[in-house]
């Protein structure tokens, strides 16, 4: 079986086409073409994301995604084939808000046979709203030309499903319950699941999202967007030069009772430390990226610690783009290893914490 996958959900336009073979016990997955284009320069000026502005690009670069992807798979099969009358309708129904994708998707579709691919798989949320739907509605008009069914997919679902992907493309064996830790620009959670089909959200945060508030703090300290590598690089430096950190911050909800975040307070209280330090030096940034990373660390390693004597989970996944970070990384490590040796940690590789195609064909599968 084959899965062409979509993900507009934020600023990274991907497009992944994955095999699945051998038995439903044991599926092995394949990529056979896996393309993408990062927005962040678009946005970077910006400190964020603009969701109009994630849409435009997302339309200008999902045809030729489209093209890269079937190419490096050997799915592009040159055929010359004029559209009617009646599918131009169709697609401009279809991609009556996506002009651009519009231009570009009819001489692509003349162009090239219809793909041997099984399925289209397209992320339906949650993201960015206008950004989501230029995906949907491509996945739409290439699913009403080629006849292939849509499946859609919960972007969250995709990124527990990639941190399983072993290098062989089998995925890890999993024992339930399962707790997952969810840390992404939008998101960060705490799910517990009893079987792949009945999970439940038992913690998140009450304000801003773990990425965005890396993404804000790394604004302050006049980094460039995504912030959460800017931050980790000078908080690895000034763990290399064993600082002690000079300005302290608060661990929010650290003993709040439950298993729920708060970043805004951390932030504001970033923000009011900077107020009063004249100017910000690579020094002052060194201290307040590892006072920042420690603080988020700290919080998140103590949640997760008491989620895992509550649940009794028996597998750990954690997933999302703030998965990338090796403070956080090491930090679970070493935790899960002297409290929770018997708990099995899946995280994925760093390829695969941000958000991509491959992952959305996976729980696609599923
Ligand atoms: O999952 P993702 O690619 O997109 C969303 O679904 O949001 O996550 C993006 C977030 C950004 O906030 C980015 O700053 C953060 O992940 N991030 C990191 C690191 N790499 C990416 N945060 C901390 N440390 C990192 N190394
Ligand atoms: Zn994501």
């Amino acid at each position: 079986m084959k899965i062409l996958a979509i993900e507009t959900s934020c600023d990274e336009t991907a497009i992944a086409i994955v095999k699945v073979s051998s038995s439903p016990e044991k599926p092995v997955f394949t990529v056979l073409g896996n393309a993408l284009y990062s927005q962040v320069k678009v946005h970077e000026q910006y400190g964020g994301v603009f969701p109009n502005l994630a849409k435009r690009e997302h339309a200008h670069n999902l045809t030729p995604l489209l093209s890269k992807a079937l190419t490096e798979a050997g799915l592009f099969q040159k055929e010359h084939h004029s559209i009617t009358d009646k599918d131009r309708e169709t697609l401009g129904g279809i991609l009556s808000r996506e002009h651009n994708l519009f231009e570009s998707i009819i001489p692509f579709l003349e162009n090239i046979a219809v793909p041997d691919i099984d399925y289209l798989a397209v992320t339906g949320g949650p993201g960015l709203e206008p950004a989501l739907w230029v995906g949907i509605n491509f996945a739409k008009a290439l699913g009403e030309m080629w006849h292939k069914p849509i499946i859609p997919v919960n972007h969250m679902e995709g990124h527990v499903i990639s941190s399983l992907l072993r290098d062989d493309g089998t995925l890890a064996p999993v024992a339930f319950p399962l707790l997952a830790l969810l840390v992404s620009g939008g998101h960060t959670q705490l799910v517990r699941a009893d079987s792949w089909l009945s999970y439940e959200i038992i913690g998140e945060t009450r304000d801003d999202a773990i990425g965005e508030a890396f993404d804000k703090v790394a604004r302050m300290l006049g980094l460039p967007y995504p912030g959460g590598p800017q931050i980790s690089r000078y908080a690895s430096a000034a763990r290399e030069k064993k600082i002690t950190p000079r300005y302290p911050l608060p661990r929010p909800m650290l003993h709040s009772g439950d298993l729920d975040f708060s970043f805004s307070g951390l932030k504001t209280a970033v923000l009011y430390t900077l107020r009063k330090i004249p100017e910000v030096t690579e020094e002052v940034r060194e201290h307040i990226a590892l006072e920042f990373e420690n603080a988020v660390t700290d919080v998140i390693v103590a949640k997760v610690t008491t989620t895992l004597e509550e649940s009794g989970a028996k597998t750990l996944v954690v997933g999302g783009g703030v998965s990338a970070n090796a403070h956080l990384r090491s930090s679970l490590n070493n935790m899960m290893h002297k409290e929770f040796p018997s708990v099995t940690l899946l995280i994925p590789p760093l390829h695969l914490t941000t958000d991509n195609a491959v992952m959305i064909a996976l729980a696609a599968y599923f």
